[in-house]
């Protein structure tokens, strides 16, 4: 709780009314699941500069001069980057995956050469004997003339700035190299804006023959955030620089190369059990040699050759290995340890190794992984690094999740060879598969360990799916390894993290199996936005939630032991019907004809529909004859009906496949623009499943009804009939009923009761995710005494409000006392609220 918010604040609406509606029961004794202790945690990974420019401290950015080098394993041609030929694990296929890849704008990202009286040119070179093999490359500065007084600058902005505070100290560290070079270099702090210095070293080094060391600390001698370091040179000669780096000593429990301060104390006000590191697709990477390696990670730092990051930046890897389970130790929390499976992402190159000797190499590095962070020193080699690099004792590493996001029978292969092994040898670790909780799949694979299955989706689905684990399989605990309400909602409003409240409150209910969860991503540095929406801004000198992380800490700080009864958890709105809108004919990567289009209008008027009157919105449609063909790969494809719109009739047509992945897709109630309406996917899901879909701002996201297993045949011709009401879709596919859609009841109430016995409170959560006050009555039973004053925490504004770096804590939790809890009592909730009630209660 942000203590500063604490206001006096007594009861959020003056209750002079009853509540209307029946109350909302609660009963102590009728206890529910346990609430794990573990439910809530943090997932890292290095996207939009959490790590690099975020959480990890150094402030010089391309410290080593090595952004430029190509993605391990790709090669450069034409401009771009090329992923090697190889079959894609689950598409089976030669993706050729390929990114543009600028080699001359990477390598000055973050360096500005100039000369103040003296004539300077620099470029990243590759230096004949490098200051490190890992890390070949340097900036060469050739100095041609500086006059009296002048200087050549070598200047690092930083990430976005260099973020300085008076009276704090820096730590310097660079290294040198210059057969010719007679002069002295001066380190110097500045402001960035009007070049105000802030501190300086001068060095006058005898000789720089050999890579030369040179170290200083500097205190800056005021405040900047757009703060640069300047290399000064004030004679002619030529200069090889590298690994620069300048790091504040007040670093997260001054840990070198650490953690910044102000970034992992929010992570500590979140109060995680867990910390899920290094990925995310990071791991899987865009290749098998773009993957995460962790014992690339470790060492000197100016050792650690980094790796391009599929996001779009090099990952220095400067918190590596050893810093993510040191700073676990700190924040007294357990490590989770993520490695690759032994194959790429298959949304990008998708290529693996299948051998059995590539197999046990990667099972060899599981095992090398568990042993650095548990191992004995004594009979470990990695554990020996961990001793030497400082921490004899282990490390709490008690999760390792094999694989990020794989799927697929491929994966099945991978996961039984790795864990089978594996959990042998390591009985105390829990394992984790990255299945989601419902695959078929995972019928094909023996054993316990626990499925962590991710939701990025729009406010509509976190809201649809509070009851999403109450019928869930118990056959295998349940980790969300990552989940956010990302769609539609700016970079996070309010809306979006009311939308989480309601589907954290459904995890909690279902804490039998649903044993942890993380939000994802954790960071966004405001300069880089790799992904929506992100639950931590950072920039050089602040840092700020959003009101998701306020949501997560509200979770986490009222988690109770156990939950208790409650007789509303949800309270259903009134559905709305379908919106009139047109039909449309499309596909997913798949290639299909469609003809014999006919319509049937409510008052029985039965209208055929010529290929040609569909107008194209994506894709390629020709029409030939009486067929209307779609012929290129794209997702999405679509064709109008331009001048229709109704929300009574009966579509039907004729389609085939004639290629690509899935099947095809028939659209209805779509608004003009194609970005908004349903549509009916026939072998979705890679050709396995058919549901009926909303399509909602150009994208297609939950499903609607049931999901029917289907596959579409190449080649043949199917039947497809679709019957549109105001109040339901029903999909018919060579005369079989397949599934039937129903406009949703946009439930907006929700209520989770816990009991916490460390207090002996009663704890009531309750999100009102509409704009109007939702007053109710509650009615507590078995509770010998209730006392009448209690906590409040509420959490509020407007749906579309977000916290800024201009007003950090517009969105925050409010506490306030209420002194009328009763065995009945009446509360009012704030439109757009999410509240948490402690209730004082002995039985
Ligand atoms: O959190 C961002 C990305 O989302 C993760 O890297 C990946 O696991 C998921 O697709």
């Amino acid at each position: 709780m942000n203590k500063t918010m604490m206001a006096a604040l007594l009861l959020t609406g003056a209750l002079t009314t009853t509540a209307q509606t029946e109350p909302i029961r609660i009963d102590l004794q009728q206890k529910g699941a346990v609430v794990s202790p573990n439910l809530f945690g943090i997932f890292f990974e290095e996207i939009s500069h959490a790590g690099d420019g975020g959480l990890y401290a150094e402030l010089v950015q391309n410290r080593g001069f090595e952004e430029h080098v190509l993605p391990s394993g790709m090669t450069w041609r034409e401009g771009r980057a090329w992923a090697p030929d190889a079959m894609n694990y689950e598409h089976r296929n030669n993706r050729r995956w390929n990114i543009p890849w600028n080699l001359d704008e990477k390598k000055m990202t973050g360096w500005r050469v100039s000369g103040d009286k003296a004539t300077v040119t620099g470029q990243v070179v590759e230096a004949a004997a490098a200051l490190h093999q890992n890390t070949p490359h340097a900036m060469q500065l050739t100095i041609k003339k500086v006059q009296k007084g002048g200087r050549a600058v070598l200047a690092n902005t930083g990430y976005w700035g260099i973020g300085l505070k008076a009276g704090e100290r820096y730590d310097l560290r660079f290294y040198v190299k210059s057969s010719n070079y007679k002069g002295t270099i001066t380190a110097r702090l500045t402001d960035g804006t009007t070049h105000q210095s802030l501190g300086t070293a001068t060095f006058a080094p005898k000789s720089l023959k050999g890579w030369t060391e040179l170290t200083a600390t500097l205190t800056a001698g005021g405040t900047a955030a757009k703060g640069e370091l300047h290399l000064e040179f004030d004679k002619a000669g030529t200069v090889l620089v590298d690994y620069v780096s300048l790091f504040p000593q007040a670093t997260f429990k001054g840990r070198k190369n650490g953690q910044r301060a102000d970034v992992a104390q929010m992570l500590v006000d979140l109060h995680p059990r867990f910390m899920r590191w290094p990925g995310g697709c990071i791991v899987e990477g865009a290749t098998y040699e773009n993957r995460v390696k962790w014992k690339e990670t470790l060492g000197d730092p100016m050792t650690r050759r980094g790796e391009w990051d599929l996001w779009g930046y090099r990952a220095t890897w400067g918190m590596g290995y050893h810093e993510f389970l040191q700073f676990c130790e700190d924040l007294q929390m357990d490590a989770m340890f993520v490695n690759n499976a032994g194959m790429s992402c298959s949304v990008r190159n998708g290529d693996f190794v299948s051998s059995d000797a590539d197999m046990e190499a990667v099972v060899q590095d599981f095992r090398d992984a568990i042993d650095y962070a548990l191992g004995d020193p004594a009979r470990n080699k990695w554990a020996k690094m961990r001793a030497d690099a400082g921490h004899p004792k282990p490390f709490p590493l008690k999760y390792v999740e094999i694989g990020n996001e794989n799927v697929g029978p491929e994966y099945v292969t991978h996961f039984n060879y790795i864990f089978k092994r594996l959990k042998a040898e390591y009985p105390q670790i829990t394992f984790i598969n990255t299945l989601g909780h419902t695959d078929p799949l995972l019928d094909q694979v023996p054993g316990q360990y626990m499925v962590d299955p991710h939701w990025y989706r729009n406010p509509d689905f976190f809201f649809a799916n509070n009851h999403l684990f109450d019928d869930a399989p118990r056959t295998h605990d349940i980790y969300v390894g990552e989940y956010a309400c990302n769609g539609g909602v700016g970079a996070g409003n309010l809306l979006a993290a009311l939308s989480e409240a309601a589907f954290i409150m459904g995890m909690e209910r279902n804490s039998d199996v649903v044993k942890m969860t993380s939000y994802a991503p954790l960071f966004e540095n405001e300069n880089r936005r790799d992904w929506p929406c992100n639950l931590i801004h950072i920039n050089s000198s602040e840092v700020y939630g959003r009101a998701s992380y306020y949501v997560q800490q509200m979770a986490a700080e009222h988690r109770a032991t156990y939950n208790v009864y409650v007789s509303e958890p949800t309270t259903e709105g009134k559905a709305e019907p379908f919106r009139p809108g047109t039909i449309g004919l499309g596909s997913y990567a798949t290639q299909c004809d469609y003809k014999d289009v006919r319509l049937t209008t409510a008052d029985g008027q039965v209208r055929s529909v010529s290929p040609g009157a569909f107008k194209s919105q994506r894709g390629e449609w020709k029409v030939q004859g009486d067929v209307i063909s779609q012929s290129s790969n794209e997702q999405l494809t679509m064709a109008l009906l331009p001048g229709f719109s109704s929300d009574s009739y009966t579509l039907e047509l004729k389609a085939r496949k004639t290629g690509g992945m899935e099947g095809f897709f028939v659209y209805y109630g779509m608004d003009d623009s194609g970005r908004n309406g349903f549509a009916a996917n026939i072998g979705g899901w890679n050709n396995r499943t058919t549901a009926i879909q909303p399509i909602q701002r150009g994208r297609a996201n939950d499903v609607l009804g049931r999901r029917a297993r289907q596959t579409v045949d190449t080649g043949r011709w199917y039947d497809v009939k679709l019957v549109v009401t105001p109040m339901s879709a029903t999909l018919y596919v060579d005369g079989q009923e397949t599934t039937v859609a129903r406009p949703s009841t946009p439930t907006r109430h929700f209520c989770q009761t816990g009991y916490d016995e460390q207090s002996g409170e009663l704890i009531v959560k309750v999100v009102n995710a509409t704009d109007r006050p939702y007053r109710r009555s509650f009615a507590i039973s078995s509770a010998a005494v209730v006392m009448p004053t209690g906590r409040v925490v509420t959490l509020s504004g407007n749906a579309q409000d977000e916290n800024t770096f201009e007003q950090p804590t517009r969105l925050a939790p409010v506490e306030s006392r209420f002194g009328k809890f009763a065995r009945q009592f009446d509360y009012e909730f704030a439109p757009m609220s999410f509240t948490v009630m402690r209730v004082k209660v002995s039985q």
